[in-house]
């Protein structure tokens, strides 16, 4: 038991077993719950996924209708969650004020810390959060431009729901176009789940403590806020807007990318598991190209993007080292055509992930899981002995 091996950013280390998404880097496999992702985001719709990642099973109609039916009724945030709200100000980035009121929740229903809940008790909570992280998120990002919050539409579905909250005024009807109702669906599909993905190891790690279901996903969300995981879509928008403003150059962008005295790096590029390529990337850059074309949007970014694609995936450093757009490359294009801001990019990322937080937490917890607890190679100093303060140099 002394024995200890390093495994640095668990490159090799298997941390579970897991029965609920299959990815073969090699290949470029992606699979939930034994569907193909391709599958899935051309035929499903984002509820329907979510509940297949946390049953493990397509819905039947009546099953889909009442989950869905079971979640709009749990839209509506606590009004006293709004006074937590009101005190960020309006430059508070999104996922701060998602990660803290998602960890706010514990405080309004308690019920959820007890370890013991009944499965009952756990699909309740299960329900609430997939419900006002979608009320939550909207608010988050009317604080940022100081807007009235809009209050849930329940007749909507979940998609078309967090459309109104984010678009429509008090006193407006937004208009809510299929288009766009269809492309959302695709991209929260796409990011619902990756197997022990950072954030995602990040909700098992806590819910392995026997945290609470809610505090759990607040710090995956922290996790996910990081610019090397989903901080890169927006990342990618700034990168590629950039590139833009300086003329377009990418041959200057890729050669700062490859120059390792330099720090930049190509975002929305390279993954840990892919190397061949991301099948959610190939989805994305078709779902962009026909969004915007339905959309009559001509955005000059996205010439740059496949530009930079097209460069890359020619070149020798991106080739030796197996790099190909990742799944937050082109995603960001969609987002901005469809009207939400580069600071909200990761917290649709967020939206996308939670059915996947969610189904490994629950998985975590049915398989009674041991609490994770690492080991270390320790490099720090042998024994020595205090010295009192005057006699320090
Ligand atoms: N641009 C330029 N060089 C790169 C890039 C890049 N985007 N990605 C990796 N490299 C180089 C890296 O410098 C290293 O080169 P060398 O062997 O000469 O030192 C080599 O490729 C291997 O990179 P690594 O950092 O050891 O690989 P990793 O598996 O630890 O990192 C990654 C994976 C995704 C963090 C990394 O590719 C990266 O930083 N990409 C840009 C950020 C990004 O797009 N993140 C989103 C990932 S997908 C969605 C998500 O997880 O949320």
């Amino acid at each position: 038991s002394g024995y200890v091996t390093l495994d640095s950013g668990y490159k090799n280390t298997g941390a579970t077993k897991s029965a609920i998404t299959f990815l073969d880097g090699e290949e470029g496999i992606l699979r939930y719950r034994g569907y193909p992702i391709e599958q899935l985001a051309e035929h499903s719709n984002f509820m329907e996924v979510a509940y297949l990642l946390i049953y493990g099973k397509l819905p039947t109609q009546q099953e889909i209708t009442d989950f869905n039916s079971q979640i709009s009724r749990h839209t509506l945030v606590h009004e006293d969650m709004r006074k937590i709200f009101d005190g960020f100000p309006s430059s508070a980035h999104p996922m701060g004020i998602l990660s803290s009121l998602v960890s706010a929740l514990t405080a309004f229903y308690p019920e959820s810390l007890d370890p013991n809940q009944s499965e009952e008790e756990m699909n309740l909570n299960i329900k609430r959060l997939i419900a006002k992280i979608s009320t939550i998120a909207a608010w988050s990002y009317k604080n940022s431009v100081g807007h009235p919050v809009n209050y849930p539409k329940n007749k909507l579905d979940y998609v078309s729901n967090f459309l109104h909250m984010m678009f429509a005024f008090p006193t407006e009807d937004y208009d809510i176009n299929p288009v766009v109702v269809n492309a959302l669906n695709k991209l929260l599909i796409l990011h619902a789940d990756h197997e022990q993905n950072c954030s995602t190891s990040t909700v098992r790690m806590v819910g392995s403590a026997n945290a609470s279901l809610y505090s759990s996903v607040s710090a995956g969300i922290c996790a996910l806020w990081g610019p090397l995981h989903g901080g890169a879509n927006q990342e990618v928008i700034e990168m590629l807007e950039e590139i833009k403003a300086d003329g377009g150059n990418t041959d200057k962008w890729l050669a700062k990318a490859k120059d390792k005295n330099d720090p930049f790096r190509l975002m929305g590029f390279g993954h840990r598991v892919y190397k061949n390529f991301d099948p959610r990337a190939k989805i994305i850059k078709k779902a962009a190209d026909d969004v915007l074309s339905a959309l009559g949007i001509d955005d000059p970014i996205l010439e740059i993007a496949k530009k930079l694609e097209e460069a890359a995936l020619t070149d020798p450093y991106f080739v030796e080292r197996k790099l190909y757009p990742n799944v937050d490359f082109y995603s960001g294009i969609i987002y901005r055509a469809i009207g939400i801001p580069t600071d909200m990019f990761t917290v649709m990322f967020a939206m996308g992930r939670l059915p996947g937080w969610i189904a490994q937490w629950k998985e975590l917890r049915e398989n009674k899981e041991p609490i994770g607890r690492p080991r270390q190679i320790y490099v720090g100093e042998t024994e020595r002995n205090y010295t009192p303060i005057s006699e320090r140099a």
